[in-house]
C-alpha cells in the first residue's frame, strides 16, 4: 500500500497566520531551512486508484491541488478517488476540510461515536451537510482493536484502540475523558502484509499500545511538541502538551523514549506543531532525530509498505 501524506502540521498549519513565534517569524524571513506545511491527514491506497482519506483538514482543497493522485479521473463529469473518509478525533483541523467536499455527498464516513457526537453537536457538520445529497454515510468504529474492512477499498485491514487523548477545546466533553475521543489505527496490506501504526494524537503510550506498535513496519506518531512547556516557552499560550492531549517528544517517557523500544520499525512524526524546534532542518533537535533514525513527516512524503 503507499501512504500520503497530505498534511504534516497540527492545528494553523505552518508557518501560522498569525504567529511569530521563531520558526513562524524566521520562516518568513528566510532565515534558517523551513518548509511549509498543512494541517494533519493522509491517504492510503493500494491500487494507486481508490483512495481512503484519514481526517479532511480545513487546507484539504490545497492539498487536493498538490497532489494529483487526489484529483478526479476521467470517470465521468464528477469524480474522485476518494472512497471513504475515517476521522482520528473531531478535532477542527482534522475534520473542517469536509465542508470543502460537500459537493461530493454524500460521503463514507467513519468515527468513533464520541466523535460523531461532536460532529453532530458542538461542532454539527455531520448535521447541516444534510442538506447537500444527503450529506454522509456514517459507520461507527469500535475502539476495541477488531479487524474489519471497508467495502469500498478492497485489500485494507484496519484496526482501531482508545487512546489516551483530548476531545477538541469545543467539544461538550472536552474535560470528561471518553473512550474513543481519540484513536489509533492499524492499516494493513492484507497483500504485502505490510502495516501502518498511525496516532497522530497520543498523550502517553501504554503496553497495550506498545504490543501493536511491535506488531507494525512503521509507527507514524504524534509529533505535535518538543518540550511539554513548549506553548508557555514561547508565550503562545498557557497549556501544557499534557492538557492538550499531545505527548512531547522529550523527557521521560517522552515520544523519542517510547520510540527508542523499537528497533525495526520505520518511525515518523506528524501533527507538528508550528513552534516545534524539528521544523528547523538546521536544528540540534533536528540532527538528535536524526541520530535516531526518526523521520519528521512532511507534506507529499510517501510510505510504501
Ligand atoms: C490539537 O491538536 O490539540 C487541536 O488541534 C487543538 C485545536 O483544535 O486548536
Ligand atoms: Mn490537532
Ligand atoms: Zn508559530
Amino acid at each position: 500500500m503507499e501512504i500520503l501524506v497530505l498534511g504534516s502540521g497540527a492545528g494553523g498549519g505552518f508557518p501560522q497566520w498569525n504567529c511569530n513565534c521563531p520558526n513562524c517569524s524566521n520562516y518568513r524571513k528566510g532565515v534558517g531551512k523551513f518548509t511549509a506545511r498543512t494541517q494533519s491527514s493522509i491517504a492510503i491506497s493500494c491500487n494507486g486508484e481508490d483512495w481512503l482519506l484519514f481526517n479532511t483538514s480545513p487546507d484539504m482543497l490545497q492539498q487536493i491541488s498538490q497532489n494529483p493522485e487526489m484529483q478526479p479521473r476521467d470517470r465521468g463529469v464528477r469524480d474522485t478517488p476518494i472512497r471513504a473518509i475515517l476521522y482520528i478525533d473531531s478535532q477542527l483541523d482534522h475534520t473542517t476540510g469536509l465542508l470543502m467536499l460537500r459537493e461530493g455527498c454524500p460521503h463514507v464516513v467513519y468515527s468513533t461515536e464520541m466523535a460523531h457526537q461532536d460532529l453532530t453537536e458542538g461542532f454539527p457538520i455531520f448535521e447541516l451537510l444534510k442538506s447537500w445529497n444527503g450529506g454522509i454515510n456514517h459507520r461507527t468504529l469500535g475502539v476495541d482493536g477488531e479487524a474489519f474492512e471497508i467495502p469500498e477499498l478492497p485489500g485494507l485491514r484496519l484496526r482501531v484502540w482508545d487512546v489516551d487523548g483530548k476531545a477538541p477545546p469545543y467539544s461538550p466533553h472536552r474535560f470528561d475523558q471518553h473512550r474513543g475521543d481519540n484513536i489509533a489505527v492499524q492499516i494493513e496490506d492484507i497483500e504485502s502484509g505490510g502495516k501502518l501504526f498511525y496516532a497522530p494524537g497520543l498523550n502517553s503510550v501504554d503496553d497495550r499500545l506498545k504490543a501493536i506498535m511491535r506488531d507494525s513496519d512503521c509507527l507514524m506518531v504524534d509529533g505535535t511538541f518538543w518540550t511539554n512547556d513548549e506553548m508557555q516557552r514561547f508565550g503562545l499560550g498557557t497549556k501544557m502538551a499534557a492538557d492538550m492531549g499531545h505527548l512531547p517528544q522529550t523527557g521521560k517517557d517522552g515520544m523519542i523514549e517510547v520510540l527508542a523500544e523499537f528497533e525495526t520499525q520505520r518511525k515518523v512524526l506528524i501533527h507538528i506543531n508550528n513552534s516545534n524546534p524539528i521544523l528547523n532542518e538546521e536544528s540540534p533537535e533536528r540532527a538528535e532525530l536524526d541520530s535516531l533514525d526518526i523521520e519528521v513527516a512532511y507534506d507529499g512524503m510517501k510510505v510504501s509498505l
